[in-house]
């Protein structure tokens, strides 16, 4: 894949876990921009859905990662956006075929439904994995 930089953001839910996979996929070698929350102040999901959505569109190549305590709210308000493919992902087989098959732009995923571990291996399946193109291209060109 070629990847610019990958933005991740999430609301009070994910701190803990969203500066863990920043922390990982930097020692994977990606340029990762926190865009926040980064307080444990009550926030609206979709107020990060949609700063994270806006930076994907502004840097070219860049992908998402987005947490809330389910990743259903962040991941529904992220797919508002016709230019966002948002996957949410519980597992590795999730992952994969989210980049195979749907060309995902943004990853998904709850905090308190995954663990580190999981949420790491969700995030290095994810983006090493291209898209496999040829039928699923008319599909995904449907999407939008
Ligand atoms: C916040 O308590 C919680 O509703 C949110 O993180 C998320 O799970 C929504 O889908």
């Amino acid at each position: 894949m070629n990847i610019s930089e990958i933005f991740i953001a999430g609301d009070h839910s994910s701190l803990e876990l969203k500066s863990s996979c920043k922390e990982f996929l930097e020692s994977l070698g990606y340029k990762v921009t926190d865009l926040g929350t980064n307080s444990d102040e009550s926030v609206d999901y979709p107020d990060f859905a949609y700063i994270l959505t806006q930076k994907i569109k502004s840097v070219k190549n860049s992908y998402g990662v987005l947490i809330c305590g389910t990743g259903i709210g962040i991941s529904i308000a992220a797919n508002r956006d016709k230019f966002i493919r948002c996957a949410l992902c519980h597992d590795e087989f999730t992952a994969k075929m989210a980049r195979e098959h749907n060309d995902a732009n943004v990853l998904a995923f709850g905090a308190r439904v995954l663990d580190s571990k999981m949420a790491k291996k969700l995030c290095e399946i994810f983006f090493s994995t291209e898209f496999a193109g040829g039928r699923h291209e008319r599909r995904v060109k449907k999407l939008s």
